[in-house]
């Protein structure tokens, strides 16, 4: 039996790190990891259902798979995440030739499931919601670090249902994980030489509000800032509305966390925010913004913001323009709506032609290149610290590592540095990183 197995992962970072934890499931059971499909006795995908683009590019792959199930009958192929969780029995009725179907809550059953294919060639579905008990014990746990940087997460799941938003329907309610529990595997991942731990969720900063009594996400943060041996803090996403004050003022004095915060808006225009059930305001949100920048005057902000959601008018476009202008976020992932089946807003009327929307989209885009193109070439002569993650991509003697604005720098330096913090003198500026030459010891930690 060809026990080799090949992994494709989309979309966010809990499919990311449900990806880690199906590779270590598969390796308890003999399963080697490859890197091309055409080697491999199992293939998986582990897909993402939050875009229509991100959908559609599943089952184009899924097409390319199935010359190799024709080849070789015995293949297994797979389909894990949110799309499997959203059409579930269906994926097996339009495509005969997939094997395995499990959803976002049933990861820990694929084992058993690949054994069942293995033996009896039966195809077969997990995709069933589990209980808030069940999953407590489930949550992925890092056992080992041998990276510099690590993603922990702290809750799963969302509560908030933005109307167009398929995420609460694909992922289930929140759940946090005990914050002793977090903890322990944020020390244990700082003894194995972790430096940078990224606390991860689905609405990361709602932390604890359905838990009644357990601490809050800034006493999360403060509690993983007394960590020895960690030196950087990062989380995300954030959602605005639970940005409260105390996390905030968390900017002020919490040494280790990132002057970067992912704080998506969506859009700037109030009966567009009301729509999309976002919780919050124009104003609102601009306060905290002001409050962030006073508590922490080099923070640098970065958003996700929808295009031509239905019945999006110019004067609502152009809200959003000037919000982006006032903020200066430092990168914005801009998104064309796609109706999510399902959703709320999916029964939205939306009467807006396409290339309407589309200029939109190019007019916004175009404007945040402008910004962020400043933004980031206002590094340039600064000695920043950069915490050294790895050889770089580029080769030649390069390693890289990121700032505080979570901006990658390569510079030249040997692997002796992967896990330091190092001073580098940022000496030019690209569309994704920069480049800098390392520099005498001594700069600033964080
Ligand atoms: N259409 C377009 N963008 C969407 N997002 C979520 N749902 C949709 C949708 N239906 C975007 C939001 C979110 C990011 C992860 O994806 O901007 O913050
Ligand atoms: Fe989706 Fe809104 Fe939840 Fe974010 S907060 S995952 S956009 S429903």
């Amino acid at each position: 039996m060809n026990k080799r197995f090949y992994l494709e992962t989309f979309g966010c970072q809990m499919n990311v790190v449900d990806s880690e934890r199906i590779v270590d499931l598969l390796q308890q059971i003999g399963y080697r990891q490859v890197e091309t499909p055409e080697e491999a006795g199992l293939i998986l995908l582990n897909t993402c259902s939050v875009r229509d683009k991100a959908e559609r590019k599943v089952y184009g792959h899924l097409g390319r798979f199935k010359p190799l199930k024709d080849e070789n009958p015995s293949l297994i192929l797979g389909v894990g995440g949110c799309v499997a969780q959203q059409e579930g029995e269906n994926l097996l009725k339009k495509l005969r030739y997939l094997d395995i179907v499990f959803g976002t809550h049933n990861v820990h059953k694929l084992p058993e499931m690949v054994q069942k294919v293995e033996q009896n060639r039966t195809r077969c579905r997990e995709t069933e919601f589990l209980d808030r008990e069940t999953r407590l014990q489930l949550f992925p746990k890092r056992t080992e670090g041998e990276a510099v940087t690590r993603f922990v997460t702290v809750m799963q799941g969302c509560d908030n249902f933005c109307s167009y938003c398929i995420v609460p329907h694909v992922r289930g309610r929140e759940v946090s994980r005990p914050s002793a529990e977090i903890l322990d595997e944020v020390r244990h991942l700082a003894g194995t030489g972790v430096r940078e731990i990224t606390l991860i969720g689905q609405n990361v900063n709602s932390y604890g509000h359905k838990e009644g009594g357990e601490i809050s996400f800034a006493e999360l943060l403060a509690r993983v800032n007394a960590v020895e041996g960690i030196e950087r803090i990062r989380f995300t996403t954030s959602h605005p509305k639970d940005l409260s004050d105390e996390l905030i003022d968390a900017f002020g004095y919490l040494e280790k966390l990132c002057r970067h915060l992912h704080l998506p808006v969506q859009c700037g225009s109030d009966r567009l925010l009301r729509e999309m059930n976002r919780g919050y305001g124009r104003e609102q949100y601009l306060r905290k913004v002001t409050r962030l920048k006073g508590i922490c005057p080099d923070i640098r902000l970065t958003s996700d913001i929808i295009v031509g959601f239905p019945g999006e008018t110019e004067e609502d476009f152009e809200q959003t323009m000037e919000l982006m202008a006032q903020v200066r976020y430092a990168d914005v992932f801009s998104f064309l709506y796609s109706a999510r089946p399902g959703t709320a807003a999916a029964d939205l009327p939306d009467e807006t032609p396409a290339a309407v929307k589309q200029q939109r989209f190019d007019r916004l885009l175009s404007l945040q290149e402008e910004i962020s193109r400043d933004t980031w070439a206002a590094d340039i002569g600064k000695v920043l610290p950069v915490l050294v993650e790895g050889e770089s991509k580029q080769g030649k003697g390069q390693i890289f590592g990121r700032t505080t604005w979570n901006r990658i720098v390569n510079f030249e330096g040997d692997s002796s540095m992967i896990g330091k913090v190092v001073p580098v003198r940022i000496t030019k500026s690209f569309r994704n990183s920069q480049l800098g030459s390392i520099q005498e010891p001594g700069a600033r930690s964080r």
